[in-house]
């Protein structure tokens, strides 16, 4: 868990980048706490609508000018809004939440996949993962290319650079799993790290053990409070001591071992997690 802060952080910046928005905000409290894999959460209203924040993953922390970045797809009322906040504005932030990727303690080469946005938590983990004379490779999907989020930024970290698109506007035609072996050996992986919808994750995270690696993956589960309270965005996990439980995605995530995520089970209460007995199979 993070050691957060809750701040009125003026708007810097909102500038289109493709198909999304990145924004920079001054959050000079929130800025050194922030490790690669937490997220942020903006209260963007008073109506009904907004009432709950909204969540975002941090793309970059800048300690020394007291900002982060968000990259934002305009979805609903609130990221709609978002988008569209004037430069000055303050917003009520609440960040680092969450717990971020488990940094490497020396070399490794890691492959790092997203879906879309999803690559945002992941140039800053690669930056990390350089430091420690490691190595990275990225596969970044999207179903077309307005999709895709940070290829040139990818490129920018490393020349292994895989691109794959649903309707091959861009890249290879597919879905980020079809090259996933491929990318694995290309760089000869040791660790694969990824970001995007659950679906995705799953299979990524079983692609990952087929070549006997672990997955670490960041969920972006519909979540209410983002700060433990709520248990909204629970998911069934399998503990070190092989008993599953539900944990909550905005605490002990949103970064798990994917290994122990049981995605399969992800929207019903299985009957063998604890403290789950005779609750009929659904949540
Ligand atoms: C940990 C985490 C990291 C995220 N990182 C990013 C990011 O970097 N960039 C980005 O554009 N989006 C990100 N999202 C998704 C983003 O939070 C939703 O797109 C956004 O909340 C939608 O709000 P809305 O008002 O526009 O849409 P609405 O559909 O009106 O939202 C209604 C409610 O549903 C929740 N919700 C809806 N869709 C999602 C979703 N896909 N994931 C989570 N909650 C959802 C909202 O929080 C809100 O409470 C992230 C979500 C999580 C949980
Ligand atoms: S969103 Fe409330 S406990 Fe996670």
């Amino acid at each position: 868990m993070a050691n957060p802060v809750v701040t009125r952080a003026e708007v810097l910046e909102v500038a289109p980048e493709g198909a999304y928005h990145r924004l920079v905000l001054r959050a000079p409290e929130a800025a050194p706490r922030v490790r690669p894999g937490h997220f942020a959460t903006l209260a963007l209203g008073e109506t009904s609508a907004l009432l709950l924040r909204r969540a975002f993953a941090v793309l970059r922390a800048d300690p020394a000018a007291g900002t982060l970045e968000l990259v934002v797809a305009e979805r609903g009322a609130g990221t709609r809004e978002l988008v569209r906040t004037p430069v000055g504005a303050t917003l009520s932030l609440i960040a680092p939440l969450g717990t971020p990727f488990p940094l490497p303690d020396g070399p490794v080469t890691a492959l790092l996949v997203a879906d879309g946005h999803g690559s945002a938590p992941l140039f800053a983990l690669a930056e990390r993962i350089l430091e420690r004379g490691g190595q990275v490779g990225f596969l970044l999907g999207a179903a077309d290319a307005p999709g895709l989020y940070g290829v040139d930024r990818a490129r920018a970290l490393t020349r292994d650079v895989l691109v794959v698109t649903e309707d091959g506007s861009a890249g290879l035609a597919g879905h980020v799993t079809g090259p996933l072996a491929q990318a694995i050996e290309a760089i000869d992986a040791d660790v694969v790290h990824a970001c995007g919808p659950e679906p995705m994750l799953a299979a990524v995270t079983a692609a990952a053990a087929g070549h006997g690696l672990r997955c670490w993956t960041a969920v972006q589960t519909p979540m209410a409070c983002g700060t433990g309270i709520c248990m909204t965005c629970v998911l069934p996990v399998v503990g070190a001591d092989g008993v599953s439980r539900f944990v909550r995605t905005c605490t002990e995530g949103p970064v798990f071992d994917g290994g122990r995520v049981r995605w399969a089970d992800i929207g019903t209460v299985p009957d063998d997690l604890a403290g789950a007995a005779g609750m009929g199979g659904q949540l």
